[in-house]
């Protein structure tokens, strides 16, 4: 049973240099960021493609203005992931987040998983946004498609944005956090400004019938159908509530990524107070964001006369402000470029804490005693990242990204009762109230919205899990210090 081993509260915080007194703690992560960085490195990743594309495609095609219901809902079961997130960082800071609670409660294998799942959200998801990026600006600057388009062989533009965020990336965490600060002001303070000047576009008439009576949709065939229409018996429904709850499981996309922020807790200096508070604070502000936002463009356009590709600049069109729209493409490119800068950021994290536990090479999980961050895990995920970005078309695989990142959640929903169970004694400095009905709740609210992604989805997924647990039995098993210890009897250092 050595598969389901755990490793203990004690032994991962001893691995974070918790409690050492070494100046900067040599050989760890240095502690340089608060909560002010931690909300700007989530609203850094949150905001990115979905509020600038997915409001428009469901306000028209699922849930009329009732859009602005959907968005609330899907931030309500981001925020109760989010406390669950929260009380487990703050009891445990640790770079590997989920997957360190994992291996802290269900065991190795299932660690394995959640790490392997974790790759495939930000790596494939700094992948995707990359060439997302490369397409929106080539656009935006006539630039050549075979360079810079979806169709292109080698995507230039997708190779130059990942190269050059990978650069500040290794030049340290705060570096990082700083130019995430100045991308993240640009795009919040264009979406105060959608929201206040878009107010005055406001027209009651487009607000009515608020939520659009239910009638049957065209329902894809075959693979792309939601599991949950094939495994409930369900006929697709457009608009009514149906609808509405449709169209939470998709814009869900747009609260994704916030939980980067756990994996910076193990850089943050007061990880107990802050780490709870760069959480709750990015899906706080993300929410009312994401809400006013969708409230001004179903306001100012009748749902049916939605654009789907660009909704807010289309919007501002319609109402005769050409000129805003421009402001709108800014944002977009400041938004999906620091989407991709702390996706990049993460994934050092996780492949550092992995290579710690001896489940990928130790000798890449090594800390710059420069920087004090993980530079060669970040050059080498970086390294994967680029490779998929410059070569691979990968639009189609979003969805993915949103499939791995329930995943995560549902587990870090469930460790959180668990843990209450096996160490009811641990310091908690954050509590997720009403435990365990509120993470059981977040763990449902999950499983629902992957049950609404495709079978193609799914399918997807599982040939990721099941290549993941054939490179675990070819390395980490073999590999990993926590059985390596067991064997000897020695606590794993
Ligand atoms: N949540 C991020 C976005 O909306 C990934 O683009």
């Amino acid at each position: 049973m050595d598969l389901f081993r755990t490793k203990s509260v004690e032994a991962v915080r001893a691995d974070t240099g918790e409690g050492t007194e070494a100046p900067d703690g040599a050989g760890h992560l240095r502690k340089r960021l608060s909560a002010r960085h931690l909300v700007g490195i989530g609203i850094g990743i949150v905001i990115g493609t979905g509020i600038f594309t997915l409001t428009g495609v469901t306000a028209k095609q699922n849930a009329g203005p009732a859009v602005v219901v959907s968005f609330a809902v899907a931030g309500l079961v981001a925020l109760l992931a989010a406390l669950c997130y929260a009380e487990l960082a703050s009891a445990v800071p640790t770079a590997g987040s989920a997957y360190t609670y994992a291996y802290a409660t269900a065991g190795e294998v299932v660690a394995w998983i959640i790490g392997w799942d974790l790759f495939l959200e930000f790596a494939l998801g700094a992948a995707v946004v990359a060439r997302g990026w490369s397409g929106y600006v080539g656009n935006l600057l006539d630039l050549p498609p075979s360079l810079f388009g979806e169709t292109s062989t080698v995507n230039v533009g997708a190779a130059a944005v990942v190269v050059a965020l990978t650069l500040v990336a290794v030049l340290g965490i705060r570096e990082s956090a700083r130019v995430t600060g100045v991308l993240v002001v640009v795009k919040v303070a264009v979406c105060v400004f959608v929201i206040v000047a878009g107010a005055w576009f406001v027209r009651g008439a487009n607000l009515t019938p608020f939520v659009p009576p239910g009638e049957p949709a065209e329902g894809g065939s075959g693979l792309t159908r939601p599991l949950i229409e094939v495994v409930a018996g369900l006929e697709p429904v457009a608009f009514g509530v149906g609808g509405v709850l449709t169209a939470a499981a998709v814009v869900f996309f747009a609260y994704t990524g916030f939980e980067a922020v756990a994996n910076l807790s193990e850089e943050t200096r007061r990880p107990a107070r802050d780490v709870p508070m760069g959480l709750l604070g990015t899906l706080g502000l993300a929410t009312a964001l994401y809400v006013g936002v969708a409230f001004v463009v179903v306001g100012m356009v009748e749902y049916r006369d939605i654009d789907e590709g660009a909704p807010i600049a289309d919007a501002f069109d319609q109402v005769g402000l050409g000129w805003a729209s421009s402001l709108v493409s800014i944002a977009a490119v400041a938004g999906l470029t620091s989407v991709i800068l702390v996706d990049l950021i993460t994934i050092g994290r996780i492949g550092f804490a992995m290579g710690r536990d001896g489940l990928l090479p130790q000798s890449v999980a090594r800390v710059s005693p420069r920087t004090g961050t993980p530079v060669r895990d970040t050059l080498l995920f970086a390294g994967l990242v680029l490779v998929l970005a410059t070569f691979v078309p990968l639009g189609t695989l979003a969805d993915l990204v949103s499939i791995g990142t329930l995943f995560a959640f549902l587990l870090v929903s469930v460790a959180v009762v668990a843990l209450r169970r096996t160490r009811p004694e641990l310091e908690r400095p954050f509590r997720v109230p009403l435990s365990p009905v509120l993470p059981l709740l977040s763990a449902l609210a999950c499983l629902y919205l992957m049950l609404n992604l495709s079978i193609e989805t799914w399918l997807r997924f599982l040939a990721w899990l099941a290549l993941g647990l054939l490179v675990y039995a070819g390395y980490g098993y073999r590999n990993s210090r926590v059985r390596a210890a067991a064997r000897t009897g020695a606590r794993p250092r």
